[in-house]
């Protein structure tokens, strides 16, 4: 067997892969950490693992700077990308997001969040996909933004290229996937 294809079949099986069964994604609590009063690096690490002793039975626990800097992390992604929609494209054109891989649906929360809050004349014009792979998350996904963002659409293993091709004029955010 392949190197390529041992990593493929772990990651994607559906019936054992790591993203369609057993991705879990450190979530803490909506409260941000108040970063004015962690003095270093050190501190932070600190605190960091004193959350993460509520996953001890977790063994595929993983984190994303989404969830650790929220809402601080989206936040800053959202006002980059509006920045760039705000020059080029508005009022002529929808804000079109996509982002492939949402793990627990923090950064689409923080981006949305964000724009409704500052630039709501863009929010109105928002249109969000998410494209997930792990069935579990697009359960979570979905739950968490139902009520704040009930015109996200969450869809489940669409494939990736020929969704992209169809949407040229798109903003597209991921980390950690592979396309298929
Ligand atoms: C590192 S997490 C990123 C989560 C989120 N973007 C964040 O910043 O917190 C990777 C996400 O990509 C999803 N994923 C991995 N491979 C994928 C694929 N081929 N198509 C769609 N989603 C995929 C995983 O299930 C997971 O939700």
């Amino acid at each position: 067997m392949l190197v390529r294809d041992f990593i493929e079949d772990s990651l994607y099986n559906p019936s054992y892969g790591y993203f369609s069964k057993q991705a879990t994604i450190f979530d803490w609590d909506e409260r941000p950490v108040d970063f004015s009063v962690v003095r270093d690096s050190v501190e932070f690490d600190a605190v960091v693992t004193k959350r993460y002793a509520a996953y001890e039975a977790e063994r595929q626990l993983w984190h994303t700077p989404t969830e650790l800097f929220k809402p601080w992390y989206g936040e800053a992604i959202a006002q980059c990308l509006v920045s760039e929609y705000l020059l080029k494209y508005f009022p002529y054109e929808d804000f079109i997001i996509y982002e492939i891989g949402a793990g627990n649906g923090t950064l689409a929360m923080n981006i949305l969040d964000f724009l409704h809050r500052h630039y709501p004349s863009v929010y109105d014009r928002t249109r969000y996909t998410i494209i997930e792979i792990s069935e579990n998350l697009v359960q979570k996904q979905r739950q968490k933004l139902r009520r704040s963002h009930p015109g996200v659409q969450v869809l489940w293993r669409l494939s990736i290229t020929l969704h992209t091709m169809l949407f040229a004029m798109t903003l597209i955010l991921s980390n950690r996937i592979k396309a298929m």
